[in-house]
Formats: structure tokens, sequence, C-alpha cells
């Protein structure tokens, strides 16, 4: 199947979205990108997929285990000779093959909640043992630079909204979250002291909740839950009492910062996201429900219900908001697409596509 209008017009905003300068140092790289078949990877490899050639891109690396199956879309990307996408375990694979890689996009991990809990060990693994891995690998070879994705999740349940870099976070270690926000921690702590021990290019680059196409309709993130509800048309159901605020951000957009913290070239810790408007996940239900209603005649309505994860709850964090101000002035990054015109996107992809481009 052809990529989808919204695809490319959002492969579009993020080719416009970068400098002049930002494209010039994307010439001539050959990129590795681990995790490459995940929510964010879909954005990142289709803007290769369209630009990559006229960026003056050599090669694209992709290693993934497809840990929940392979989506339809990367043997449609998979057919230009520009890309190597390989189903391997960032645990366990000989990197050799990618061993002329400068550009390392390291997002392999579980970043649903429900997954992570099912699945805790794999995501140390992913986060801790397969970045260590790439860290050895790498910390010889000449890089332009080399992008850890953690997360919003090392601030646990923050004191200070908006959260600053620079807030150290709160969080628990023994936890049903805590193979994600601790091996996101100690892998932010493998980046610094690779990065001053061999003079790597690390950025770290923690994303605050992003949503949009890629995603896996069954992938148990609230914004992936209501998309499926809309356009199934039946009911959106909120696993708790509605009321944790969180801030989210288009993935398109998001991947202009990520791209930005790539090639930042130097050791430092970048915010993600959008930093407004925060949300309820009532209100995003409801503003779910409004732009169904209004795209499609979407007619279910919002019921509140008890997650068979007995631990879906546990030490979720009340309120998520990134202080984005060192991205907008070191990377000069800013979000662009607001919550209504991302869902609206988001929806109308999901309309214009077969399923199986977003369901496996
Ligand atoms: N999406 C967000 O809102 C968000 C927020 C915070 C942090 N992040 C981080 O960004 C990165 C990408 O997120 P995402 O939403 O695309 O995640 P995702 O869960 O959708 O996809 C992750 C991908 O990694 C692959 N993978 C897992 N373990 C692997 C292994 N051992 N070897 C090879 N591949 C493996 C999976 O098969 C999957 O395709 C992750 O590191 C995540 O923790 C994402």
């Amino acid at each position: 199947m052809a990529i989808s209008n919204i695809t490319r017009k959002d492969v579009a905003f993020i080719y416009l979205s970068l400098s002049e300068a930002d494209k010039q140092k994307l010439k001539d790289s050959t990129i590795l990108v681990t995790g490459f078949a995940g929510s964010l990877g879909y954005s990142l490899l289709h803007f290769f997929a369209e630009y990559g050639e006229q960026l003056g891109i050599k090669k694209v690396y992709g290693i993934d285990n497809y840990m929940f199956g392979k989506p339809k879309w990367v043997e449609r990307i998979s057919k230009q000779t520009l890309f190597d996408l390989r189903e391997l375990d960032i645990i366990t694979c000989e990197l050799e093959f990618c061993s002329n890689a400068d550009l390392i996009f390291h997002m392999a991990s579980l970043a649903s909640p429900v997954y992570y809990r099912q699945y805790p060990i794999e995501t140390i693994d992913a986060d801790v043992t397969g970045l260590r891995r790439l860290l050895d690998f790498y910390k010889d070879r000449p890089l332009k630079g080399f992008l850890f994705y953690s997360s919003s999740e090392v601030y646990g349940d923050p004191a200070y909204i908006p959260t600053p870099e620079n807030y150290w976070g709160n969080v628990n270690t023994c936890g049903p979250r805590a193979c994600y926000d601790e091996s996101k921690r100690f892998g932010e702590t493998l980046c610094y002291n690779f990065a001053r021990r061999y003079q790597m290019q690390i950025t770290v680059v923690r994303p605050f909740n992003n949503y949009g196409p890629g995603m896996r309709i069954n992938d148990q993130r609230a914004v992936a839950d209501f998309a499926k509800a809309v356009i199934d048309n039946e009911d959106i159901i909120i696993y708790s009492d509605g009321k944790p605020t969180r801030t989210f951000d288009y993935i398109p957009d998001a991947t202009v910062g990520y791209i930005k913290c790539a090639l930042y070239g130097q050791f430092d810790v970048f915010n993600i996201g959008s930093d407004s408007p925060e949300l309820t996940i009532l209100q995003l239900a409801e503003l779910y429900r409004k732009i169904g209603r209004d795209l499609f005649g979407y007619s279910g309505s919002i019921d509140f219900k008890i997650h068979s994860d007995k631990d879906y709850l546990n030490d979720n964090p009340k309120r998520r908001c990134p202080d984005i101000t060192k991205s907008k002035q070191l990377l000069n990054y800013d979000p662009q697409i607001h919550i209504e015109e991302g869902i609206k996107r988001y929806l109308q992809y999901l309309e214009e596509c077969d399923r199986s481009e977003f369901e496996w």
C-alpha cells in the first residue's frame, strides 16, 4: 500500500521545520535506528524514505526484534535501497553490518506501560544492556551523534510542573513501573559516563507523551485506545477517574525535536514534548469524541472501567508537563501542531489507511 496522504503531509512538515544547518548536518550521514518498527520509528523512517535521497543520506540501518509483530509498512519501506532493515535483537545481535553508522537513534524499548509491566526484564535489557552494547561498539568510531531515547518517566511523580531537565525526579525503584523508569535513569547515567570518558557525542532526549500515526492501535496507551474506540465507533473507556493530566505531542512534531537532538553533537539532556495545553485524561477523551463526531459522525460515549491489569494505576504520575525552555533556546525546537489538529490528522490517517497499516 502507498504512503498515506497524512504521512506525506507530516514528513513534509518535518522537512520544512528543520533548519538549513540541520539539513547540512544530515548530509552524508549513515544512520542506525534501533526499535525502528515502533510508534516513533514510523515517522522518522518515512521522513528518510521521502527525503533521505534529497538530503544526501547514505544509508539507514534498522534493528527491531518485532516483539509485537512486523508492521506492514516495513515491507513498503524496505524496497528502497536506502534502507537495510533487519529483524534482530539489540541484546544479542552482531553489529558489524552497521559498523559505519555515524548517527544513531537508540529507541528500542517497550514504551507502553501495560506491555512493559508484562515484559519488565526485556524492557530493562533493551534500555540498559542494548544501550551498553551500542556504546561499547561505537565508542571508538567516528560519530556525528548518538541519541538515547530516555523518557519523561525519569521524573516519576514530579514536584515541579512544568518540569525542567534539572529536576532529579521522584521515582519508586521497586514498583511495577520501575523496570522502565529506572532503566531509563540508569541509561542516562551510562550515556553521561561514556560521553565523559570517550568524548562521545551523546545526547539524551526525554520524550513527553507522543501520539499519532505509527502507533499500534492495540498498544494500550490512552491515545491509541481512544483512537481505536472512535474508528470502531465504540465507547471510549477511561481506566482511571480521568483526573491525571498530561500534555501530548503529535509524533511528527516531536520527530523534529528528536532529529535536532541527535544532531546536537555533545552531551546534554533535553525535554521534547508540548508544554500546553495540560489536559486531564477525561478532557482528552472529550476531544477525541468531539473530533470523531465532526469528522465521521462518531456516536460513542465516554465510560469509566477498572482495567484488567491490576497495576494499571500504581505509581501513575498525577501530572506531566515539560518545561521546554532549554530545547527552545538551544535546539530552536518549538512544537507547532496543536492537540486538536494532531488528533484530527491521526484519526484521518486511521480512516485513510488499510487496517493492516496500524494493527498487527
Ligand atoms: N512514544 C512516547 O510517547 C514515548 C515517551 C517517552 C519515551 N519514549 C521512548 O522512545 C522510544 C520509542 O518509543 P515508541 O513509542 O516508539 O516505543 P514502542 O514500544 O512503540 O516501540 C519500541 C520498538 O522497540 C522494539 N524493541 C523492543 N525491544 C527490542 C530489542 N531487544 N531489540 C530490538 N528491538 C526491540 C519493539 O519491537 C518496538 O518495535 C522508546 O525508547 C521509548 O521508551 C517514547
